[in-house]
């Protein structure tokens, strides 16, 4: 068995993500890339980004909305790189859309993908755990929409809100293993992402394309739109041993937009 530490991120291939892993990386973990099979060039081309800075890496398919497919993710990472200690519950999806206008087939499909996710998760980190006999690490995916709801994006900040609950529950059950469960909050983050919300709101209020993330940003004390790295810093401090007191928080990254 390899005593270097194993990482799983979902949603790896690009974006947030990928910058996870690329931390996680440097910070010395080997990390399983999972990610939807057509993203598998994306994700391909983490796992070299990783393989060059000296660390092993595996590219693993898997939608995080299906059960089987988190379990069989965990143990691909656990038994490839030999070890498993840090599952980040990554991959989401936004919809951008009044409350009025959401219908059953989205709401199901974001729940499904946001928050059936972290739970699948928690459950398949939380067995690997126990079996290795791993004190682990269990880092998800809020949003500033985990802490307020954002108009139009009513039923992505439901699940957020649940991505925090579910944090907290968790890391309340799963203290007595020594595990940890902890969420980031990012606030606008220059990614795919964005470039979907601001094409909808768009479409929604009339702005020009980039009005609506201009204005976004503007909003941010520190001046500036949100980069992947920023949010990987915090990923990186909750993986690591520093945070071994830290437990059912979410932390905002969200260079200063909401304050409580
Ligand atoms: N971009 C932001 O401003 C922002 C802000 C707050 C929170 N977040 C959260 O951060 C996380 C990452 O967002 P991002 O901005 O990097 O998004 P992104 O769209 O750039 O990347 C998301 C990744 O998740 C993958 N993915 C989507 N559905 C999946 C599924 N069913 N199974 C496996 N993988 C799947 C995609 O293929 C993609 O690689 C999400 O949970 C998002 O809600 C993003």
């Amino acid at each position: 068995m390899s005593s270097t530490k194993v990482a799983l991120v979902t949603g790896a291939g690009q974006g947030i993500g990928r910058a996870i892993a690329l931390q996680l990386a440097n910070d010395g973990f080997d990390v399983a890339v999972a990610d939807l099979s057509f993203q598998e060039e994306k994700a391909l081309g983490v796992v070299a980004e990783i393989e060059a800075l000296g660390r092993k890496a595996i590219f693993v398919s898997a939608d995080v909305s299906k059960r089987e497919d988190v379990v069989a993710a965990v143990s691909a990472a656990a038994d490839t790189l030999g070890s498993f200690d840090v599952i980040v519950n990554n991959a989401g999806i936004a919809q951008v859309k009044p409350i009025s206008e959401i219908t059953e087939e989205e709401l199901n499909k974001i729940f499904q993908i946001n928050v059936n996710s972290v739970v699948f998760g928690i459950q398949a980190a939380a067995a690997k755990f126990a079996e290795l006999g791993v004190k682990g690490k269990i880092i998800s995916a809020a949003s500033i929409a985990a802490i307020q709801g954002f108009p139009i994006l009513g039923a992505y900040s439901a699940t957020k809100f649940a991505v925090r609950g579910i944090t907290q529950v968790a890391a309340q059950e799963l203290a007595p293993q020594g595990i940890t469960v902890n969420a980031y909050a990012p606030g606008i983050v220059g990614t795919g992402m964005w470039d979907l919300i601001d094409e909808r709101l768009s479409e929604i209020n009339g702005k020009p394309r980039g009005q609506n993330l201009k204005e976004n940003v503007d909003s941010i004390s520190l001046g500036r739109i949100e980069t992947p790295e920023d949010v990987a810093g915090v990923v990186s401090f909750f993986a690591s041993e520093k945070a071994d007191y830290v437990t059912g928080q979410v932390l905002l990254v969200d260079g200063g937009m909401l304050y409580n």
